[in-house]
């Protein structure tokens, strides 16, 4: 029998890749760990970079996994049938072992048979080639020996054949995408002659590609296969039902919503329910992952999507009384706490965070009444100017729709173009700041921001020695220019504190102590004494780099192979973060422009 439920789905594909030699490890914190150059993790092969790139993993050449993703980008999207800010990606990798041939065969095994989809439901696209690289004709070829007929092969160009990198450089390659018939009636044509009938469940990316500064593609050490596939997406074909809104997981967040609606009749109902739906689950696991609502980045993110999902509510009528939020996250961790326990065990945490979240907003709501007002009164003709209505968006969370609502209601009108105009303008502006905080870059393993990683570890040790062992990391922030170190502290450090621990890390520098790896299991590791983040990776092969005898840590590296080659380092910077978290930043100056990355004991 084919899995049908969305835990029997996660489990049936673990399974049929650890039968295919696959190591299973865990996914990775929503909340980038080593990278924090991107706000959330999109794919799941954000993690798994540096190994992409040639770092050895610890688990091997063949690895499977389920990770939790948040995307952002698709929001616009959000309330259709098959777009999710938050979803599961279902994920299976070759680091440079098997390549084209073997990964569509098993995706190709996977969906017909593991899943039992017929062969008759299914699509595929293929890169068309250009002047980077050559037309995928060996993709399209598997397949076809494989079973699927000519004519549901659609070759597309790089806008929907290639994936990456997820920075401005890195790792890419043109990819195959698989796709299940949603039209009416028998399967027609395929994705290029009948794009909004085919949805998109899984992608293969054979990421062959470095993407480097000047816009040009190399070749990378090794051949690599990235896939993804989306767990609500599949469970969809296999429930039968119409949305991801309507599976084993998701309906029971989707008729909570509806069951404290009022108004149901408005011709976005169904549309608004997602919404809330879709937000809150982010939210909820946003909140899990560490994030708080906040002005910034993805405390930002975070604000918004909630504040989104309030104003969806509210035309629902879906807020008669306090903690409706909460309401709506306690659905959904009962419906994701069993595989997801970091969401049970935070629950109060949760709760109490949105309850305030909602209580603040729908206080600024009401502000926002007076504040339009305001406006109304001082109006000397009959339109709201758009810069005002931005303002009612913008500092109050009022939507065009609302202000036009209320303005009609006293015959005044608003001038709508510029409001977009407006809206334009902070868009390009957020948008910029979002790819500048991307472009930093996943793939930046940099020489730089290598000896930053290398002196953050030194740094940590160092901050243990001085201040205790209670300190540990919290955050983490490495640019080209500087390292971002939080830790968890209750006190401001005195200057004859911070330097000392300039002075430990210095003296570390100059002893210029070897730098290398071991692989254990978490365990052995903490057996023998290494710090760093834990998490769920029970069980897991880990690498526990050492720095002579100064610091020991678990982490993906790549470091540099001696802390000589950091030159000299200085912290720039001692403030705090949040409450009893302490940030410092600091640089490192004078080392060689060329390093020596470094590798494994044996
Ligand atoms: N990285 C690819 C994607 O996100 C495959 O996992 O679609």
């Amino acid at each position: 029998m084919p899995p049908r439920t969305s835990a029997d789905i996660r489990q049936a594909y673990l399974d049929f890749f650890k039968a295919k030699g696959h190591a299973v490890i865990s996914g990775a914190s929503l909340v980038p760990e080593n990278d924090p150059t991107v706000l959330f993790t999109t794919a799941g092969m954000h993690p798994l970079v540096p190994y992409l790139m040639g770092e050895k993993h610890p688990q091997g050449s063949r690895l499977t996994d389920v990770q939790l993703c948040v995307r952002t980008q698709d929001i616009d999207e959000v309330g259709d049938a098959s777009h999710l800010t938050c979803f599961e990606m279902l994920g299976n990798w070759s680091l440079g072992d098997y390549f084209k041939k073997e990964a569509i065969e098993m995706s190709f095994e996977f969906l017909t048979k593991t899943l039992g989809i017929p062969l008759n439901m299914l699509a595929v696209t293929c890169f068309e080639g250009d002047k980077d690289a050559p037309k995928d004709e060996e993709s399209a070829a598997i397949w076809k020996k494989c079973g699927i007929p000519e004519e549901r092969i659609a070759f597309l160009p790089k806008k929907n054949n290639w994936w990456g990198p997820a920075g401005k450089t890195g790792p890419c390659g043109p990819d195959t995408e698989m796709f299940y018939w949603v039209g009416d009636g028998e399967p027609k044509g395929n994705p290029k002659t009948r794009d909004s009938e085919w949805m998109e469940i899984w992608n293969d990316v054979f990421m062959q590609y470095n993407k480097n500064e000047d816009g040009t593609f190399t070749p990378l050490k090794q051949q690599n296969v990235d896939t993804g596939m989306g767990l609500d997406r599949v469970a969809v074909v296999l429930q039968k039902v119409d949305s991801v809104y309507d599976t084993d997981a998701m309906k029971p967040i989707f008729e909570k919503v509806q069951s404290v609606s009022d108004d149901l009749s408005g011709k976005n109902a169904v549309r608004d329910i997602r919404i809330v739906v879709d937000h809150l689950k982010a939210a909820t696991f946003m909140l899990a992952g560490g994030v708080l609502p906040s002005n910034v980045d993805r405390g930002y993110v975070l604000r918004r999507i909630i504040r989104r999902a309030i104003r969806a509510a509210r035309k629902l009528g879906a807020i008669q009384a306090a903690g409706f939020c909460s309401g709506v996250a306690t659905t959904v961790i009962d419906q994701y706490g069993d595989f997801y326990q970091h969401l049970s065990a935070q629950q109060s945490m949760i709760i109490e965070t949105l309850n305030r979240e909602e209580e603040t907003f729908l206080k600024t709501l009401q502000d926002g009444m007076m504040h339009f007002q305001k406006v109304i009164a001082q109006l000397s003709g009959k339109e709201i100017s758009g810069l005002d209505a931005f303002h009612l968006y913008d500092t109050y969370g009022f939507p065009i729709e609302l202000t036009k609502e209320m303005a009609a209601e006293q015959t005044i009108n608003v001038d709508e173009v510029g409001f977009l105009k407006a809206f334009e303008l902070h868009q390009q502006k957020s948008r910029a700041g979002a790819e500048k905080k991307f472009s930093g870059g996943l793939a930046d393993h940099s020489n730089e921001t290598t000896k930053l990683h290398t002196a953050t570890h030194l740094l940590n040790a160092a901050l243990r020695k001085v201040l205790g062992d209670h300190v540990f990391q919290k955050g983490s922030n490495i640019t080209a220019e500087r390292l971002r170190f939080d830790f968890v502290h209750p006190a401001k450090m005195t200057s004859e504190q911070i330097k000392q621990v300039e002075d430990l890390v210095n003296d570390a520098i100059k002893a210029d102590a070897p730098v290398s790896y071991r692989l254990m299991t978490v365990d052995e590791a903490k057996a023998a004494g290494a710090i760093g983040v834990f998490g769920d990776k029970y069980g897991e092969q880990v690498k526990v780099y050492s720095m002579g005898t100064f610091s020991k840590e678990i982490c993906g590296g790549p470091h540099v192979a001696k802390t000589g080659m950091l030159g000299s380092f200085k912290i720039q910077k001692e403030e705090s973060s949040s409450a009893g978290v302490r940030r410092i930043k600091a640089i490192v100056t004078g080392g060689p422009k060329e390093i020596e990355v470094a590798g494994e004991t044996k």
